[in-house]
C-alpha cells in the first residue's frame, strides 16, 4: 500500500513551483515573465541577482531531499528511495500546478541525489561549477554535469537500480533543456550575469 503512496506524494511535492510562488510573493516578479522564463534559481539570478537565486535554490533542492525522504518514511528500501526521487523530479518538470509545464529539474535532482549518491553529487558539483566558472554556460554546465550521474553511477555505485534511475533523471534534466541546447549550438545561449530586471 504505502509503495503506491510515495509517487504521488513525491509528484505533488515536486509540482509546488517554488521558484513562481517565492518569486511573485517576494519580488514580486513572475519569473516566467523575465529572462530564460525558466522558474529556477539561474533565472531568478539573472533576473534578481544573487539572494533570491539561493533562496529559490535551496527550496527546489529541498523538495528533492523530500521525495527521497518519502521513500525512507514509507518503505526504507533503495527503491522506494529511487521511486520518490523520481517521482519528485517529475513533479518539477511537468507541474500539475503549471498545466504540466515547469522547471529543468537541476535543483531538485541535485537534492535527490545529494541523498542517494552523495560521492557522485560531489563530483558532478564540481564539475558544473567548473564549467560556469570557465564558460559562463549555467545550461551547458548543467547538461554536462546531468549527463555525468549516470555514468558515474555505473562506475562508482554499480547497481542497477541506480544506473535506470541515474539515466531517466539526467533525461529528463537534458530534456528539459531542449531550449539552451537549441541556442547553445546556435551560439545564442546568454552568459550568466546577476540581474536586476
Ligand atoms: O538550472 C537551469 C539551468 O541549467 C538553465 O537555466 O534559466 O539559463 O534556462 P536557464
Amino acid at each position: 500500500m504505502e509503495m503506491f503512496l510515495i509517487a504521488p506524494i513525491a509528484y505533488l511535492i515536486g509540482s509546488i513551483p517554488s521558484g513562481l510562488i517565492l518569486g511573485k510573493l517576494f519580488w514580486n516578479t513572475d519569473l516566467r515573465k523575465f529572462g530564460s522564463k525558466n522558474i529556477g534559481a539561474t533565472n531568478a539570478y539573472r533576473t534578481l541577482g544573487i539572494y533570491p537565486a539561493i533562496i529559490i535554490f535551496a527550496a527546489d533542492f529541498v523538495k528533492g531531499i523530500l521525495g527521497v525522504l518519502l521513500g525512507i518514511y514509507f518503505l526504507n528500501t533503495p527503491i522506494a528511495m529511487i521511486i520518490g526521487g523520481i517521482a519528485v523530479i517529475i513533479g518539477h518538470n511537468w507541474s500539475l500546478f503549471l498545466r504540466f509545464s515547469g522547471g529543468k529539474g537541476v535543483a531538485t535532482g541535485l537534492g535527490v541525489i545529494a541523498i542517494l549518491m552523495p560521492i557522485v553529487t560531489l563530483a558532478i558539483f564540481i564539475v558544473w561549477v567548473l564549467i560556469v566558472v570557465f564558460t559562463k554556460y549555467v545550461s551547458l554546465a548543467s547538461i554536462v554535469a546531468a549527463g555525468l550521474v549516470p555514468i558515474l553511477a555505473y562506475f562508482w555505485i554499480g547497481q542497477i537500480e541506480y544506473i535506470i534511475f541515474s539515466a531517466l533523471a539526467a533525461g529528463f534534466v537534458i530534456y528539459r533543456h531542449k531550449s539552451n541546447i537549441i541556442r547553445l549550438l546556435k551560439g545564442t545561449e546568454v552568459k550568466i550575469k546577476a540581474g536586476n530586471k
